[in-house]
């Protein structure tokens, strides 16, 4: 338990016997440093809170509160949102707000409602938009350029966010630029102005969502320069560059972490919170992820701040990411500002790093320490020798203003990476008299300490949530239920984008896979061509589906399918295997492959039966043979290779274009 922890710490720190007490200067005579601008998750990038929703409310409310609410557990400052795209963009595809020129509709994904939650609990919380894929048209021709008409782009950004004014009463604080791929200087300048011809002046432009390349461009561009408010930069391991500091603009880490949340990933959190700022002078760090609520047979399970993956049983893990942002989150607003490095702000003697910030009254001050001995993955190690961490006395010596400031509340964790170790998250300990303008700590391995005038800070909880299930072994889903555009549950897009409409005819409400043409694709998955709509069980072997199924007329696409063991979402959907059933209504003919891309066949032939409307597709796998039915008709009886041996089972279509499905049954009876 924790005071055995921290008995231990003590005893290691007597068997190094590092006699000397460094002593560090926490200084606001000079002034203040620079503006803090705040935490944040990202939701998105995409499709990364898909599951979220299906949550029952009761859970969904605690995990919002775990991740928004103030003073209550990550109690976040920013919340930065994808501006879907029709693509995939990670974990699967976010709908666009325009799919066609002659389209707009502000009631598609889940992006607006996690906003208004957000806002709901925490209305100072700041919102930030970020596209990664375009539709199609916003390319006029191209696949991989949403500049081509950057009048027609900035347009199309400067629709979400009067969407989001109109719709949702959100105001959107902060817009980027297109994640992770080339900006363009022109189309910057475009959407400045047509953000302040619009209304939306108080709207900051961040650029570019990628390295610190723009800094050098923004300092030989004056109109550039005007234009963008803040840099960020993706995973910068805690650096900047001479660049980046010479525009004097402020610098964030708008994109970082995305690293297993288990303690490793905590103490890469507790680190780079502390060291963006240290190191590089970066002011805000986002996470990717917001919340790790995808499949997790889907790229990065449990990246998130927390994992809420399971919404059938209603099961969640808090994870220690969320205990490392209290640590600064519940103690520091946007508006605070940091001390200047060497006054309150740099690394420790022995390893670890600390920040001071202070209140706009400069009455309030907090502290945070952090010796972090582990983290890896994506959570990019500074160039500096940073891990070199012993147990070590710190001393802290008030100054200024500063000097008048009595005691500190303490709030302490411990992160356990030895077997027999529990970690100790974000506690309370007694608060510490300040003698002679002086406090000192003896400090261990993998340890964060707030020291905070302020008496906030609270660590919120719930009864534990009820234990993970797998995902039902049957399923059912006529789409009755679902608003008009809502993007059902469970089914999990990877290309192409799904929304409910009304149907024609006896079928009510349908689901209807709605692009039309390839987007400005963000990443490879989009070059298949085909749309890809997942769902279940990856560990599902043995598995029947049936769905009805109609092709639109004149948009529609060429070809449908339903499959099974498919086996990869994210980014490499286009090297999808699994067994596919596809059916060409107007040509007559049925294919079944091993692979979406449909380059490996397993057979073809005449779909004796096939309608103009609706048809009936039936698949079922077991061991190593795959039945097909149309119609209720028997069509094939194959035998399969045995690989892959289990995944989702999904539905889709041949090429972009219209196709409505509905009555989607599920039975799977037996998993791996
Ligand atoms: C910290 O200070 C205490 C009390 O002076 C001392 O016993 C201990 O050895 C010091 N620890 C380290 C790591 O220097
Ligand atoms: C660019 O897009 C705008 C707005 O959609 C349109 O009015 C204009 O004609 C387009 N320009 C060109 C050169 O196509
Ligand atoms: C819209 O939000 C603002 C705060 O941003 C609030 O003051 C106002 O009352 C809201 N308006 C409506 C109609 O809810
Ligand atoms: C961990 O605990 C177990 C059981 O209490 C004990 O047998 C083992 O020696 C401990 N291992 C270490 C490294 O302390
Ligand atoms: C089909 O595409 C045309 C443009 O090619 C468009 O005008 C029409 O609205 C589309 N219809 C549907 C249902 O998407
Ligand atoms: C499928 O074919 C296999 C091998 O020919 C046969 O054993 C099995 O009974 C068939 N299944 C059905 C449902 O016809």
């Amino acid at each position: 338990m924790s005071f055995g922890e921290i008995g231990r710490g003590i005893v290691l720190s007597a068997l190094f016997s590092v006699t000397t007490c460094n002593v560090y200067r926490v200084d606001n005579s000079m002034g203040p440093g620079r503006r803090f601008d705040g935490i944040g998750g990202l939701s998105g990038g995409g499709a990364t809170s898909k599951l979220l929703v299906n949550y029952p409310e009761k859970y969904r409310d605690q995990i919002l509160d775990y991740l928004f609410k103030p003073n209550f557990a990550a109690s976040l400052q920013i919340l930065k949102v994808e501006i879907g795209g029709d693509g995939q963009s990670t974990e699967g595809t976010e709908a666009s707000h325009m799919h066609n020129e002659w389209d707009e509709n502000y009631q598609r994904g889940y992006e607006w409602w996690i906003m208004t939650e957000a806002k709901k609990r925490n209305p100072d919380i700041l919102l930030y938009g970020l596209p990664w894929a375009f539709p199609g048209w916003i390319g006029g021709g191209s696949r991989d350029n949403p500049y081509t008409n950057v009048t027609r782009t900035a347009d199309y950004v400067t629709r979400w966010l009067l969407g989001a004014k109109k719709f949702y009463n959100l105001t959107i604080d902060y817009v980027g630029i297109w994640n992770e791929k080339p900006y363009d200087a022109t189309y910057i300048k475009t959407l400045r102005k047509n953000l302040d011809t619009n209304q939306l002046g108080h709207v900051k432009i961040v650029a570019a969502d990628g390295g610190w390349e723009i800094a050098s461009h923004i300092g030989a561009d004056k109109e550039l320069d005007a234009a963008i408010d803040y840099i960020g930069a993706h995973y910068p391991g805690t650096t900047t560059t001479k660049a980046a500091l010479t525009t004097g603009k402020q610098l964030w880490s708008s994109e970082d972490y995305s690293t297993f949340n288990d303690n490793t990933g905590g103490g890469c959190w507790a680190r780079i919170l502390n060291q963006n700022f240290v190191n590089g002078y970066m002011t805000s760090t986002i996470s990717w992820n917001l919340i790790a609520s995808y499949y997790d047979a889907l790229p990065f399970p449990s990246c998130g701040l927390m994992t809420a993956d399971s919404p059938w049983s209603g099961h969640y893990d808090v994870a220690s990411p969320i205990w490392m942002t209290a640590h600064t989150t519940q103690f520091t607003a946007p508006g605070w500002n940091y001390l200047p490095h060497g006054s309150g702000v740099g690394k420790l003697a022995h390893g670890g790093s600390y920040v001071s910030l202070v209140s706009p009254n400069q009455k309030d001050l907090t502290i945070i320490l952090e010796t972090m001995s582990h983290d890896h993955s994506l959570c990019i190690r500074p160039a500096l020798p940073a891990y070199n961490v012993i147990p070590q006395n710190v001393s802290l010596q008030l100054s200024g203003d500063l000097a008048k400031i009595q005691q500190l509340n303490v709030w302490y964790s411990k992160l356990a990476f030895g077997k027999n170790m529990t970690s100790v998250l974000f506690k309370k300990l007694s608060p510490l008299k300040v003698q002679d303008g002086k406090i000192t700590l003896s400090v261990g391995l993998d340890e964060v300490y707030t020291l905070t005038s302020l008496t906030l800070g609270n660590k919120g909880s719930y009864p534990d949530p009820p234990a993970s299930k797998p995902f039902p072994d049957t399923y059912f889903e006529d789409f009755e239920g679902y608003p008009l555009h809502a993007e059902p549950m469970d089914f999990t897009q990877q290309t192409g984008s799904y929304e409910v409409v009304s149907g024609s005819h006896s079928h009510g409400k349908v689901l209807r896979q709605v692009v039309l043409q390839t987007p400005v694709f963000w990443c490879k998955a989009d070059e298949v061509d085909k749309s890809l709509n997942i769902i279940g069980n990856s560990k599902w072997s043995d598995v029947y589906v049936s769905t009805d199924v109609a092709i639109g007329g004149i948009n529609g696409t060429t070809g449908v399918y339903v499959a099974a063991r498919v086996d990869q979402g994210g980014c490499q959907s286009w090297e999808s295997k699994g067994i596919f059933f596809f059916l060409f209504p107007s040509d007559k003919k049925f294919i079944l492959t091993n692979d979406l891309a449909r380059t490996m066949p397993l057979k073809e032939g005449e779909a004796t039966g096939a309608v103009n409307g609706w048809n009936t597709l039936e698949l079922a796998v077991e061991g190593n043979f795959a039945l097909g039915r149309l119609n209720k008709k028997a069509l094939f009886n194959v035998t399969v290779p045995s690989t892959p041996a289990h995944g989702f089972v999904a539905i889709g279509t041949d090429s972009y274009g219209i196709a409505d499905f509905d009555n989607v049954r599920i039975k799977s009876s037996h998993s791996q």
